[in-house]
């Protein structure tokens, strides 16, 4: 596996088909996709889904991760429990750019209930075509893990 084009993704049931449709694009874009679950729309908890792909990142078997949940902020809370993991919750294209050039985020983090198809695509694609700056960024990231 390229680690360079390769993303986990998982959701709960919430959202679900927003995985679904990001996952088809990010296959049409050229990357590898795992997908963590969940795998319909039952009822599930996000935490089981969060923690899956959350280990995957901190445990460097991913580079970078994509968490869907109603909010986000379920998965946003689990993910950045993990060591290095850097999980951003974003309903903007610009937060999205920012969160890899500025804070090097390795999981982005969307809400299915808050945001629509169309600006969900952009905002995975904004996102995997930034990098980030480092300099005084990579101090500042460096000092997050306690
Ligand atoms: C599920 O109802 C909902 O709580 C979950 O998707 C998420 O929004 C939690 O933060």
């Amino acid at each position: 596996m390229d680690k360079e084009n390769a993303i986990i993704i998982g959701s709960d049931h919430a959202a679900f088909g927003l995985k679904e449709k990001i996952k088809d694009l990010l296959l049409s874009k050229g990357f590898q996709v795992e997908d963590a679950g969940t795998d319909n729309e039952d009822s599930v908890n996000y935490v089981d889904y969060g923690k899956k792909v959350a280990t995957a990142v901190s445990t460097g078997r991913f580079s970078r991760g994509i968490l869907l949940c109603g909010t986000g902020l379920g998965m946003s809370m689990v993910a950045n429990r993990f060591p290095k993991v850097r999980a951003a919750l974003c309903s903007d294209v610009f937060s999205a750019r920012m969160s890899r050039v500025h804070n090097d985020a390795n999981i982005l983090v969307m809400g299915g209930r808050i945001i629509g198809d169309a600006l969900a695509f952009e905002l995975v694609l904004t996102w995997l075509a930034s990098g980030f700056e480092g300099g005084r960024h990579l101090d500042r990231i460096k000092s997050i893990d306690l």
